[in-house]
């Protein structure tokens, strides 16, 4: 057994940035063949550039994941790219809606839960039965985040769609297994990213973290990545339905 990842072929949602990019970096490091998507060619594109001359290739597929079409056509694409795919990583997501829970529309909460949540189970039911029919198993690597563990104020949305993620993981884990197609869950902490520019811009934030977090210090995508290629690889054989919670110590207390 060891970490590499050869003759595999991974999707990453939302590989274009921030987690998503070091994850699909990391799998190409380790040898697999990598489609990474979301909705704007730009970053993709940036990304495949930057990822050139690794042992394994990474190539782009636009696909907002929220729309049903635009998934089915992104596992078509990455099957003719490199084959069919053994390991999903469900990356893409959003925080839209954000604040008091009264204020919630139907349209925040709806449009998050299918970005966040439907997308992940569309795919799962276009790849699984797939990975199933071929009987050599796979995983699947869900981002979830601690704020689907603990409540936070303003957050209803995205904590409600990241909770749910935590444990439909866990309902595909039981139900997969048999299959050798392993389902897991990462719950990173604050990490330096795009999407969470809102908290880490905050100098109120930040020194609250560096006065409490275990590890006193804003976590980087690289970070996850090492727990995602971990969970992709026989390395972790033995692992399904588990919540893997990399957030410097954050949730520890
Ligand atoms: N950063 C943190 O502190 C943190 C903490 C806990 C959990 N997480 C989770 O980690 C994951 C990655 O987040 P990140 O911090 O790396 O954020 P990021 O840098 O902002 O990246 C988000 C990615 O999602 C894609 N995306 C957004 N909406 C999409 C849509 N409708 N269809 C397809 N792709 C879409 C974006 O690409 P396009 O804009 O090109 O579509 C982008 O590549 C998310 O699931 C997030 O909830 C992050």
């Amino acid at each position: 057994m060891s970490f590499r990842l050869d003759g595999k072929v991974a999707i990453v949602t939302g590989g274009g940035r921030g987690i998503g990019k070091a994850i699909a970096k990391r799998f190409a490091e380790a040898g697999a063949n990598v489609v990474i998507a979301s909705r704007k060619m730009e970053s993709l594109e940036a990304a495949v550039k930057e990822c050139a001359g690794l042992p394994g290739k990474v190539d782009a597929v636009q696909c907002h994941v929220g729309r049903a079409d635009q998934l089915q056509s992104l596992v078509e694409e990455a099957e003719k790219l490199f084959g069919p795919i053994d390991i999903l990583v469900n990356n893409s997501a959003t925080n839209i809606g954000q604040g008091p829970a009264l204020e919630v529309s139907d349209e925040a909460l709806l449009k998050t839960m299918e970005v966040n949540v439907l997308s992940v189970h569309r795919l799962i039911r276009l790849l699984v039965p797939k990975m199933i029919a071929r009987g050599t198993g796979g995983s699947i690597i869900n981002l979830a985040s601690i704020a689907g563990m603990r409540p936070q104020p303003g957050g209803l949305t995205y904590s409600f769609t990241k909770a749910g993620l935590i444990m439909m993981t866990r309902i595909w884990a039981i139900e997969f297994g048999k299959h050798k197609v392993r389902v897991n869950a990462i719950c990173p902490g604050l990490i330096q990213t795009d999407f969470s520019e809102y908290f880490w811009k905050s100098e109120e934030h930040m020194a609250r973290l560096k006065a409490t977090q275990p590890l006193p210090y804003l976590g980087q995508p690289e970070e996850i990545a090492g727990a995602a290629l971990f969970l992709a690889s026989d390395e972790s054989s033995y692992v399904t339905g588990t919540t893997m919670v990399i957030d410097g110590g954050a949730t520890a207390k």
